[in-house]
């Protein structure tokens, strides 16, 4: 049986208050959007729709590239309307159709694929996920007859109280009999409370027309939450978070205080890492075994091997890192760097679009830009390069086994020769070759019995 797949998303998204279009606000890391899009696809539909509507120029661009079909729905005249607004793209299609929303994140697909099981089990021409929360202000109602079966969904500002004390919600998930589905979606009226045509109104016809619908309660209600504030944001993010965590946890990750650390969503680390609080990893990161991260580092886009320890208060981002690398404290790797095995960038150092190669050892306060360090080098405390002249950025070139003495300063563009020395405090402006020494400073003068004068000096100043 073909099975089609349409998400709405076309809506005003009101109550999050916001510039952006509802769907693209991020939970754990990830937009709502991409979060439908992930739990959907395991279902392998023939054809997956996203109804578009405000913010459809955001909506496009984020959607670029995917294997999607884009309907646009030109006023937001209700969910109903909005998946008419699909109808043309299922034109010749006999099948099943599951409709979501983009604003329910958080479903796991084996709970999408239940539904669709119901829904084909029972034959039904409709099956809606349903959740019982003990708090349903805001959602439609399910109104079941005395034998338990669906007769309608009635939403909240539409229902009187007796309707509203029912904790059984619609979930606005739903499998449909495609075909029936855009016939009885032509019946609609807006005759409510919103003047919407209501997606939802179709339960009731399809009883009415003595056509099987089917219901499935969501085991975990949380699960199915729609998103439609700031705040049921927070609740999903939270949610999300903790899955991500459990999942990691059971992976073999370990975590000294799971609620102060914070992963998104598609992080991947190995075996026996341990992650100490307040460690925020995010983006398309990927961590190997045995590494131990924080307390309180950050790292975005990174790509890690095994072995790695990232100490306190370290920020790296968009680079990688070989295995036995070791950062910080207080280091700050900002982009485009390649670490190599075994190197080490140590306290408050910081580094841009640089290879450190390995064991490097690069232990204190130096700043690394537009720089290649060969194998073995050692660069002492408060090395500078100058990469930027005012105007453009050049390289650093410093050969393998090199030396570079504490606090020297190499201005771009400069090459370092494979095991050369660079003396301490050195302004170095030339090439030094291989094995040789460049060193730039004034020869250093001592004066005999200066500060036994000074002193004398000061004493007849103080009795005078
Ligand atoms: C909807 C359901 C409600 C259910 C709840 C679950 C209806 C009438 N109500 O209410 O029964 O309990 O979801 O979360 O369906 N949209 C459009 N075009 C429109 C209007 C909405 O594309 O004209 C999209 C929105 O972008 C959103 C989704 O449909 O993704 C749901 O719309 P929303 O306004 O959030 O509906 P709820 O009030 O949450
Ligand atoms: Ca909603």
């Amino acid at each position: 049986m073909a099975l089609g797949c349409v998400i709405l998303a076309a809506g005003e998204g009101k109550r999050m208050k916001s510039a952006l279009a509802k769907p693209l606000h991020r939970v754990c890391g990830r937009s709502m959007m991409d979060h439908v899009l992930a739990y959907v696809a395991p279902l392998q539909p023939d054809v997956t729709a996203v109804v578009l509507g405000v913010g459809r120029e955001m909506m496009e661009q984020a959607l670029a590239g995917r294997d999607v079909r884009l309907a646009v729905q030109r006023e937001q005249l209700g969910t109903g309307h909005a998946v008419m607004a699909a109808a043309e793209l299922f034109a010749d299609f006999d099948g099943d159709l599951i409709v979501t929303c983009a604003d329910i994140p958080l479903v796991r697909p084996e709970t999408l694929q239940a539904l669709l099981d119901e829904h084909r089990t029972r034959q039904a021409a409709a099956t809606v996920m349903t959740a019982v929360y003990d708090d349903p202000t805001g959602y439609g109602r399910i109104v079941r007859d005395e034998r338990g079966l669906v007769q309608a969904i009635v939403e909240h500002k539409d229902a009187p109280p007796e309707v509203r004390a029912l904790k059984e919600i619609n979930a606005g998930i739903y499998c449909f009999n495609a075909r029936r589905l855009f016939e009885v979606l032509a019946e609609l009226r807006p005759d409510n409370a919103q003047g919407e045509y209501y997606l939802t109104d179709v339960i009731g016809r399809f009883v009415a027309a003595g056509e099987p619908v089917a219901a499935l309660v969501a085991e975990d209600p949380e699960e199915v939450m729609g998103i439609n504030d700031r705040v049921q944001l927070a609740q999903a993010e939270a949610k999300a978070r903790q899955r991500v965590r459990e999942a990691l946890m059971r992976g073999g990750v370990t975590m000294i205080d799971p609620g102060a650390t914070y992963v998104d969503a598609g992080v991947e680390i190995g075996q026996d890492t341990v992650l100490w609080p307040g460690t925020v990893i995010t983006g398309e990161t990927k961590i190997g075994a045995n590494c131990t991260i924080g307390p309180q580092v950050q790292l975005n886009d990174v790509a890690m091997g095994d072995g790695c320890q990232i100490r306190q208060g370290s920020w790296l981002a968009a680079s990688a890192l070989g295995n036995g690398v070791s950062i910080g404290p207080f280091a700050f790797v900002r982009a485009d760097c390649c670490v190599e095995d075994e190197a080490r960038v140590g306290a408050h150092s910081e580094i841009v679009r640089a290879t450190i190669g390995r064991k490097v050892r690069m232990s204190h306060f130096s700043y690394a830009g537009d720089t290649n360090i060969g194998a073995g080098s050692n660069i002492g405390a408060g090395v500078v390069t100058c990469n930027y002249d005012g105007r453009a950025k050049h390289r650093t070139e410093i050969g393998d086994g090199a030396f570079i003495g504490s606090d020297a300063i190499l201005v771009a563009p400069v090459t370092i020769g494979a095991g050369a020395y660079v003396a301490a405090g050195s302004v170095v402006t030339q090439d030094v070759p291989p094995d040789g020494l460049g060193i730039e400073r004034a020869e250093q003068r001592n004066i005999e019995g200066w500060a036994t004068r000074r002193r004398g000096q000061r004493q007849e100043e103080d009795h005078a």
